[in-house]
């Protein structure tokens, strides 16, 4: 038998001793809140730049078509362009020109053709933006057309999920298949035969855009060693240090990669700071001057990853009582111009396509599939909100069908400890498994089957009520998707405070926060005197990615390790001079005494000095390898995360029959997040996840023309939800306590998305006796629904 490795050891360790807390759970004042308040801190990326006056501006000549072979490059007349210092090409890329995340398949400027409006011919380097953008205008170039291509279904078929004839966006691929993935358990056939209903629908979801508040931006500065220094906005700063080091050909070792706070990330900066930091590197590099990339609002809509559209066909059966038998769904996801994290998120939606239930027979088969719209990639939930708006549509089709109650068909089925997922992994204690209590909660919390019956009986008029439910279920991490490890480090300073360090990212979330409050529970010492530095690939080792809801779950353990090694350290300097056994030793900053006898005290920084005169180290580094997840490509069977963060959704509704519009009136939220560790952060999670998951359910699309243009790249014409639209949005928790986990915590970051739509579209299907297919659930979708089905006609 394998041993369980230390650091696995240790966080069990941890998470079975501690029953009573000090700052875990607590409200605690955030360490940037009162910077970020009074508009002092913190310093985002674009705030360096005022301090590199003579910095180049990085310009980024985009092209003119979605989808073209590039015959004729000439720049010359931008080179003549006064103010103009360099124009950068793809052949002027001293190493590969390429930024692609999963796959190599994204150049950095586009060599020979190019494949969506956000394709970049040239980089115009100049004194300033307005020099380097008239420039730009001076570029000839001369294409030849291709087809274009928005349509996925052009490129594969959904019933055969084979790929059409059709003019190759990535010919040197052989395929404009990025992905396939499949679920397979059980004669699926036999499944539908031992059915007694069987329901079958198609749901489409658009692209949604991040709408963070901080637009992409990098300063790259030469180094006198060769390298290159860059500040940008990522969650992944040692992925961009990858990319960056690639696209100039230099170690990783020379690039230096500093990932400031953010304005918000929701998945979107995870690549995208491949892009701009190679830009602003290349740029300086290539002119030995400070170089400066900040997108304009238009540029970051057409050219950074967005939420993966979905086209799918499922089919669940289910015998009389309710009980699920089979499900069998087809899902094609358009992946735009490149894969970016696509295979990853193609492979998420497959994982949890079925929902959080006990599905004995089921047959799943997901393509993504690249067309010449934006790319797609991360975005929060990353995959999720997706499929879960198909399965719990599909539910309350099914419940509607055996005129049960949506609520006691999942009941009936969900996942509960000791049962099987549809890939075989079993839903162990030891995981967590608090479903089907967050669905009890939120069904007492909104009162749900008086309000369900009442809004039932009352549909008539012009404002129609209804209330709508839906569960999740989103694996903690990232599961096969790559080696996944997450680290920290502490250093104890001689003036008694410490040093926090990580290579994760903080996009104002305060996810960090959270990792300090667990530092402070095990040392003693209390946040106030906690320092937590920007992540710097220089400073820090390789914490993995800041995705995947991983933050809390993984570099908590990271912390949980470099803190509990460190408190033993301080245990034994303590019991030294105090006299009394390690075990005894009460760390409570400013003072550290016995636990059987207080009045036997010294202070804090006396332990400090005695631990540096005896030579015990007051650092420590924590390291945090997650136990190993399983999946077979063939069948879809294996054990494909190490935890599940569950939930349960119900949104109540206003729809207005005449104007169509979904005014939603309230969300319930609860989530399983295993214990929670910073409170203020998992009810922000909660509010926003629900807010951000609105904006999804009823007005955020990006659209394309049929040129594959973008018609709506500001915030003027893409809709997000203002503090108008926001519900009252009431959240509890459920603690089910993940062994593995900090102190049993598990994510929320995305799971907090993932549900709403879903809850959402089924409480309008409600209000409204109508099928919703299709996001978002605009005024003119209602309007035309409830024309179609000849409920428009009105009753007063
Ligand atoms: Mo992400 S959507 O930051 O894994």
């Amino acid at each position: 038998m394998s041993q369980v490795p230390e650091h696995i050891r240790i966080v069990e360790e941890v998470f079975s001793r501690y029953r009573s807390f000090v700052y875990v759970g607590k409200k605690l004042l955030r360490w940037d809140a009162v910077g970020k308040v009074a508009g002092r801190a913190p310093i985002f990326t674009a705030d360096f730049v005022s301090r590199y006056r003579d910095a180049l501006y990085v310009y980024s000549v985009r092209t003119k078509y979605a989808h073209a072979l590039i015959k004729k490059l000439d720049v010359g007349e931008i080179l003549n362009y006064p103010g103009v210092i360099k124009v950068i090409i793809a052949r002027d890329i001293p190493g590969i020109n390429d930024v692609g995340y999963v796959i190599p398949d994204q150049p950095l400027i586009a060599d020979r053709k190019v494949r969506y409006v956000g394709d970049v011919l040239a980089l115009v380097v100049a004194r300033d933006y307005y020099i380097a953008r008239e420039a730009a205008e001076r570029i000839h170039v001369e294409y030849e057309k291709l087809p274009v291509i928005t349509n996925p279904l052009d490129v594969i078929d959904l019933e055969t999920l084979s790929e059409r004839k059709h003019v190759l966006i990535h010919d040197e691929r052989g395929s404009d298949v990025v992905a396939r993935y499949r679920i397979r358990r059980g004669d699926v056939d036999r499944g539908f035969r031992e059915a007694d209903v069987v329901v079958e629908g198609e749901y489409k979801t658009q692209f949604q855009e991040h709408a963070y508040l901080e637009p992409e931006a990098a300063l790259a500065v030469p180094e006198s060693d060769g390298g290159v220094t860059v500040i940008v906005t990522t969650q992944c700063p040692f992925e961009a240090r990858r990319a960056i080091a690639r696209v100039l050909g230099l170690p990783q070792g020379l690039v230096r990669v500093i990932a400031p706070l953010m304005g918000g990330g929701f998945g979107g900066k995870e690549d995208v700071g491949n892009v701009i930091g190679a830009k602003a590197a290349l740029a300086a590099y290539l002119t030995g001057r400070p170089a400066i990339i900040i997108y304009t609002r238009e540029e970051s809509f057409i050219s950074h990853s967005k939420r993966h559209p979905m086209i799918a066909l499922y089919r669940h059966g289910a015998k009389k009582d309710g009980t699920l038998v089979a499900v069998e769904a087809r899902i094609v996801l358009d992946t735009g111009a490149y894969a970016s994290l696509g295979p990853f998120v193609a492979w998420r939606a497959t994982v949890h396509s079925v929902g959080p239930y006990r599905v004995p027979y089921a047959k799943v088969d997901t393509v993504a599939v690249y067309t010449n719209n934006v790319y797609a990639g991360a975005f929060r939930g990353f995959g999720n909100p997706q499929v879960h708006f198909a399965v719990e549509r599909q539910m309350d089709l099914l419940a509607e069908e055996l005129g049960m109650d949506p609520v006691d068909l999942r009941f009936k089925n969900i996942l509960r400890e000791g049962d099987e997922t549809v890939h075989g992994q079993l839903m162990s204690r030891d995981l967590g498994v608090g479903l089907e209590e967050a669905l009890r909660r939120a069904v007492n919390l909104s009162n749900w089957y008086v309000k369900r019956r009442k809004y039932s009986a009352e549909s008539k008029g012009l404002l129609r009520k209804g209330i709508g439910v839906a569960v999740l279920w989103h694996g903690n991490s990232i599961g096969v998707e790559g080696a996944d490890y997450s680290s920290v480090s502490l250093i104890i300073n001689s003036d008694g405070s410490v040093t926090f360090r990580t290579g994760l990212t903080d996009f104002g979330q305060g996810a960090l926060w959270g990792l300090v409050l667990i530092a402070s529970e095990i040392l003693g010492v209390p946040p106030k005197y906690f320092i937590i530095e920007r992540a710097d690939t220089s400073a820090v080792p390789n914490s993995g990615p800041t995705v995947a809801s991983r933050t809390t779950v993984m570099g908590g353990a990271a912390t949980v390790n470099a803190a509990y090694k460190l408190r033993q350290r301080l245990n034994e300097v303590a019991s030294r001079i105090l006299d009394c056994a390690p075990s005894d030793v009460e760390i409570k900053v400013p003072d550290v005494f016995c636990r059987s006898s207080p009045s036997r005290k010294v202070s804090w920084r006396d332990i400090i000095e005695e631990a540096n005169w005896l030579g015990v180290p007051l650092q420590e580094y924590g390291y945090y390898r997650a136990p190993l997840a399983a999946w077979d490509e063939d069948t879809g069977q294996g054990a494909p995360y190490i935890t599940y963060t569950f939930g349960a959704v119900i949104a109540e509704v206003t729809v207005d029959v005449e104007t169509g519009e979904v005014t939603v009136n309230r969300i319930y939220t609860v989530y399983d997040v295993g214990k929670v560790i910073n409170r203020e952060g998992v009810e922000h999670q909660a509010e926003s996840g629900a807010i951000q998951g609105l904006g999804y359910a009823l007005m955020e699309e990006l659209i394309h023309d049929a040129e594959g243009r973008v018609m709506n790249a500001n915030l003027s014409t893409y809709y997000i939800p203002t503090a108008a639209d926001t519900p009252e949005i009431i959240y509890d928790w459920v603690e089910s306590r993940y062994k593995r986990g900090p102190f049993g915590a598990k994510g929320l970051g995305e799971p907090s998305l993932v549900g709403i739509a879903a809850a959402i579209a089924n409480a309008v299907s409600h209000a409204l006796g109508v099928k919703i297919n299709e996001l978002p659930i605009t005024p003119e979708k209602v309007y035309l629904i409830l024309k179609k089905s000849g409920k428009l006609v009105l009753d007063s």
